[in-house]
């Protein structure tokens, strides 16, 4: 099974929508259509800025997917200040990321809102990118895959086969997310092959084969291409240097 490699740029609250236009149309201009034609790119920019970088994307017919950063698990209602995963089905967003870190420690979200929410996602069509990631303190207790499979059993829990290997997993270590700190690639990969064990164990060969699985935390042109060396590594979730077109452009063409 060849896994399309997936790297999205997590822009978090940062870009508003005049600088997400300029930052999309130079990254556009750095990287070059063949490297787009073997690896998947999904930029998840800000709310506000979504219906912006949508039209640029269409009208130019830009190499890269829309992605959004969290949505309700609800179509609609009253929910101050949430955003309907039907709204962003129809500003032609492709890839939404489910339970980020951030979410969970600064908002409250639990495993069971990140699993109504894939819900609400695939039914709309779109892909959710499931956020799964260890503390410091789990990791040096020895708690990481008690932690990390745990969040995975949730994730996937009384879904069918063909929904769960359509899921993207992001392993996101906690203590690596704007650090600077990288785990090193073997430690990354050590966790993203225990998930996809776990889906193997939980589904079959080819569900667990299908899934992508993406490392995040301190990604850097650097160090993408010994991650993305790894075999259950298929992709990254950059944060802080998706931000800059030239580091992210250098991220995504990491195949040289
Ligand atoms: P950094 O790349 O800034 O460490 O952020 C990672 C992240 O949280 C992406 O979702």
């Amino acid at each position: 099974m060849t896994r399309t490699p997936l790297i999205s740029g997590n822009w978090k609250m940062h870009h508003n929508h005049f600088e997400a236009i300029q930052t999309v149309q130079k990254l556009h201009y750095l990287v070059d259509k063949e490297t787009t034609e073997s690896v998947d790119v999904s930029i998840h920019p800000p709310f506000t800025d979504l219906r912006s970088i949508q039209t640029l994307i269409d009208a130019d017919d830009l190499p890269f997917a829309l992605g959004a950063q969290h949505c309700h698990w609800e179509d609609k209602g009253a929910f101050t200040g949430e955003v309907s995963p039907v709204f962003l089905a129809k500003l032609d967003v492709k890839y939404v990321i489910v339970g980020h870190s951030e979410r969970r420690e600064l908002f409250g979200e639990t495993d069971e809102m990140v699993a109504a929410k894939v819900s609400a996602i695939q039914k709309h069509g779109m892909t959710p990118i499931v956020c799964v990631g260890e503390t410091l303190d789990e990791r040096e207790a020895g708690d990481t895959e008690d932690k990390v499979l745990g969040q995975i059993d949730t994730a996937v829990a009384g879904r069918a086969k063909a929904q769960i290997a359509s899921l993207v997993i992001a392993y996101e270590p906690i203590w690596a997310i704007g650090t600077g700190k990288t785990a090193t690639s073997d430690d990354a990969q050590t966790v993203c092959h225990s998930i996809r064990e776990r889906i193997r164990h939980l589904t079959d060969a080819a569900t667990a084969d299908a899934v992508r699985i993406q490392y995040g935390g301190s990604v850097k042109a650097a160090n993408i291409a010994e991650l993305m060396a790894q075999p259950d590594i298929d992709g990254a979730l950059v944060g802080g240097a998706s931000l800059d077109p030239d580091e992210f452009a250098k991220i995504i063409a990491y195949q040289g």
